[in-house]
């Protein structure tokens, strides 16, 4: 039976369209839990598998006091209604609540009677903090955009919260205001947006990018402005977009801008950005460990990077030990 499903989730899994992974049968027992959401949850698989998610969470129950059901994987296999990225509080066992992304899927017996959900789960707990920040309208047009991200490739909705997460970090190191930070985020989380118009061909691709592939790839900072800037109160917001993958010297992409003339908020993402590239697991590479990604970043700063603010994240990383909770990127 386990084997059976491991299989049919392996076959979900290699579409990439899933991250935290949680199975659950019809007696609303869970039958898979992959090492991913073991460690958002912090739980081990032995103490999670072959039980009723409904005793563990939630006394039994499959619904609410209000009659509202309890999560989306529960209303899943009782209705057979599937949920694309819906924001979900989830209580956990033993320690605090915490705000996900989930998207369900139903499987089906032979006889087309449910047999399994599958919920997939990717953190938003950053993004949830700063929800407040903006106006409901803003924070509606960034949702939006994330979903769009999330939905074609999902790689780059947990990369775009780690980069968010990562960018926050190091500006409230740097002590700097408020409304910078909350740029900053916002910047960590759409940078990459302009990545809706390429196709999943290239953005999954498991091997290295052909010359004209990686032309496509090289256009989604400028697309991703121009998405933005159709927002007037994101016109700075856009130019920090459009300005991602530039370099200190000079030689990166769109306007090959060069120094301080690269808005200073793009060049902070910038390193963000490589950082969490090269730490977090991917279809197509093994990640380096922290102390191999700060040694590159120190290595590429005054070529690639700002060379003070590559110190400023060196520092900052160090500091923390590298345990900013990110998500980890399960690797097809
Ligand atoms: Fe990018």
């Amino acid at each position: 039976m386990k084997k059976d499903v491991r299989y049919r989730v392996a076959e979900i899994i290699d579409k990439g369209l899933l991250h935290g992974v949680l199975v659950i049968n019809n007696e609303f027992k869970s039958v898979f839990i992959n090492d991913a959401l073991c460690n958002m949850w912090h739980i081990s698989e032995e103490e999670f598998i072959n039980k009723s998610i409904l005793d563990i969470f939630y006394n039994g129950n499959k619904k609410k006091s209000c009659g509202s059901y309890q999560g989306p994987l529960i209303e899943t296999m009782d209705t057979g209604e599937q949920f694309s990225a819906c924001e979900v509080y989830l209580n956990m066992p033993s320690q605090e609540g915490k705000w996900f992304l989930v998207s369900t899927f139903l499987l089906r017996d032979e006889n087309g009677l449910p047999e399994f959900a599958v919920g997939n789960y990717i953190m938003i707990d950053k993004f949830k903090m700063f929800e407040n920040k903006l106006n409901v309208v803003n924070m509606n047009i960034i949702k939006a955009f994330c979903k769009a991200i999330g939905v074609r490739d999902l790689y780059t909705m947990q990369h775009s919260e780690n980069v968010a997460a990562l960018i926050v970090g190091l500006t409230e190191y740097m002590k700097l205001p408020a409304s910078e930070v909350t740029m900053a985020y916002l910047a960590g989380i759409v940078h990459d947006v302009g990545k809706i118009g390429i196709s999943e061909e290239i953005l999954n691709k498991p091997s290295r990018l052909t010359d004209v592939e990686y032309e496509v790839i090289k256009r989604h900072p400028s697309k991703g402005a121009d998405i933005l800037k159709e927002v007037e109160e994101f016109a700075t917001l856009a130019e920090i977009v459009r300005h991602h993958h530039e370099r200190y010297d000079g030689k990166g992409y769109p306007s090959g801008l060069q120094g301080e003339n690269i808005p200073w908020i793009s060049r902070m993402l910038t390193i963000c950005d490589a950082y969490d590239a090269m730490t977090s697991l991917r279809c197509y590479c093994e990640p380096h460990s922290v102390e191999e990604a700060l040694i590159e970043i120190e290595s590429c700063a005054g070529k690639q990077f700002d060379p003070s603010i590559s110190n400023v994240f060196i520092d900052f990383i160090r500091e923390c030990n590298g345990d900013l909770g990110l998500n980890a990127v399960i690797s097809t």
